[in-house]
């Protein structure tokens, strides 16, 4: 993947911007990932109250067919961008600042295929065998996870422990990246923030 400038910098904001095609993958997940970590964290205390049992069933099935969107979004966001440079950085920034920006789009783009894989892997090795049918539509395949001595419990609860983690991580990352852009609006004015925007000015790029 390409994740270097696409050549030399630009200064103030006026350079060019991503293209509709980056935007909408850029918010769509965004907004999924979001909505995913809420979730997430929702349901596995509602799933306990009896209360609120039978909309955490629910919840986890949207929360299954939602993450898995995740996983084949960010799989197409990344291989329409390996053919595809984004708009080079603010000349401003230091090498430390762009090495930073630079390993947080990656972590993030590793984030975003590991989070749900681990989920689907997790789901796979439940001796529960309950069945993720996305949307309603069709039973999606479970991974071949487990071997013939595997005892199904463990091996969900290392998935789980991972998926937890992982996911928990990625909304730090996410809090990081929100300030980062906050930062460049509002204190460098360097327009990084509107050239990602839907309704931004300027030249589209890729
Ligand atoms: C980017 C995608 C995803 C994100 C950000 C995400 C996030 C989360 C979070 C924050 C939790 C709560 C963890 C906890 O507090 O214990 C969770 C739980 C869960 N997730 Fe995901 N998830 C994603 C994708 C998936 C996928 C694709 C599946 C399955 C196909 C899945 C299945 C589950 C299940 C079954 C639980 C409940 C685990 C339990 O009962 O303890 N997730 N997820």
């Amino acid at each position: 993947m390409n994740t270097a400038p696409a050549s030399g910098t630009t200064s103030a904001g006026h350079g060019p911007r991503y293209s509709a095609l980056a935007i909408a993958f850029h918010w769509t997940i965004a907004v999924l990932v979001l909505g995913l970590i809420a979730s997430g964290w929702w349901m596995t205390g509602a799933i306990r109250d009896p209360q609120r049992q039978a909309v955490a069933y629910d919840v986890y099935q949207l929360h299954k067919a939602f993450g898995l969107c995740v996983l084949l979004l960010t799989l197409a966001r990344l291989g329409w961008r390996l053919g595809h440079r984004p708009p080079p950085l603010p000349a401003h920034m230091r090498p430390i600042e762009r090495f930073g920006a630079h390993a947080a789009h990656v972590a993030l783009y590793a984030l975003t295929l590991a989070v749900p894989l681990l989920g689907w892997a997790m789901v796979s090795a439940s001796p529960l065998g309950l069945p993720t049918v996305p949307f309603g539509l069709f039973e999606w395949p479970h991974l071949p996870v487990l071997g013939p001595q595997d005892d199904p419990a463990s091996v969900e609860a290392g998935f789980k422990l991972g998926h937890e983690v992982l996911a928990y991580s990625a909304a730090a990352l996410v809090v990081l990246h929100v300030a980062a852009a906050l930062k460049h609006h509002f204190v460098d004015h360097d327009g990084l923030l509107g050239r990602m925007l839907p309704f931004g000015g300027g030249a589209a790029s890729s």
